[in-house]
C-alpha cells in the first residue's frame, strides 16, 4: 500500500497503531480505516491516536453486534467467521471506544469499490470468488477449511434461487447499514 501512494503524498512511516513513533500532539488529525482491529492491542490502538492528534481522531470500524445481526453472509452462512471477529472487533460504545467518541453510521453503497467484508452485500456471487475472499481478512483469516461448508451452501442457494427469494428486498436498496461506524473524537 505504501508503494501505491502518489509521489506527492506526505512521507510514509512504518509503524503499528498501538505504538505510534510520534510525540504527544504531533499531528493535527489521525484517521484509521479498518485497521485498528489488526493490532495486538486494540485498546492501545484507540489510545495512541488520541495521544498524538491535536484536534481530531477518526476511526472507521464496525459494531460487531449489529454486523452479526444484519449482515446476511455471516448470519446465515458463515457464523464461524463472525465468531472469529468476536475476538478482534473493537467494543464500539464501550471503553475504550466510548465517552469522547461520537458514533456515526456508515451506510454501505451497493457499488462499494473497496472490497472489505460487507462491500458485496448486494453482489453475493462475489463471495464465491477466491480473489475477493483473499482481500477480506474476516474470511482469509478465518480460513478456507472452516468457511468451505457455508460457501457451498451459499453456492447451492444461489443456483436454486433460494438466496434470492429470501433477500429479494435487498435489490430495492441503494445502501445498507450493517454496522460500520465512524468513531470521531475531537480533542
Ligand atoms: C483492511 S486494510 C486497510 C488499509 C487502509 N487503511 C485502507 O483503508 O485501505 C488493514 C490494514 O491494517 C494494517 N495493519 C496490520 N496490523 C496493524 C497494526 N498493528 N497497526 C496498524 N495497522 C495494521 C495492514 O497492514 C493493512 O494494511
Amino acid at each position: 500500500m505504501l508503494d501505491q501512494r502518489p509521489p506527492e503524498a506526505a512521507p510514509g512511516v512504518r509503524a503499528v497503531a498501538e505504538r505510534l513513533p510520534l510525540r504527544d500532539d504531533a499531528v493535527d488529525a489521525v484517521m484509521a480505516v479498518l485497521t485498528v482491529h489488526h493490532g495486538s492491542d486494540p485498546a492501545a490502538g484507540i489510545r495512541e491516536p488520541r495521544r498524538v492528534a491535536r484536534r481530531r481522531v477518526v476511526v472507521l470500524t464496525w459494531d460487531q453486534d449489529v454486523f452479526r445481526e444484519r449482515f446476511w453472509l455471516v448470519r446465515e452462512y458463515l457464523p464461524e467467521a463472525a465468531a472469529f471477529d468476536d475476538s478482534r472487533a473493537l467494543p464500539v460504545g464501550r471503553p475504550p471506544c466510548s465517552a469522547e467518541h461520537g458514533r456515526r453510521r456508515s451506510p454501505l453503497p451497493d457499488d462499494c469499490t473497496d472490497g472489505f467484508a460487507a462491500a458485496y452485500w448486494r453482489r453475493p456471487h462475489a463471495y464465491l470468488d477466491p480473489r475477493v475472499r483473499a482481500g477480506i481478512s474476516l474470511l482469509a483469516q478465518t480460513g478456507e477449511d472452516v468457511i468451505a461448508p457455508g460457501l457451498a451452501r451459499l453456492a447451492d442457494d444461489l443456483a436454486s434461487g433460494r438466496r434470492h427469494t429470501r433477500h429479494a428486498g435487498l435489490l430495492a436498496l441503494d445502501t445498507v447499514d450493517v454496522g460500520y461506524r465512524l468513531l470521531v473524537a475531537d480533542r
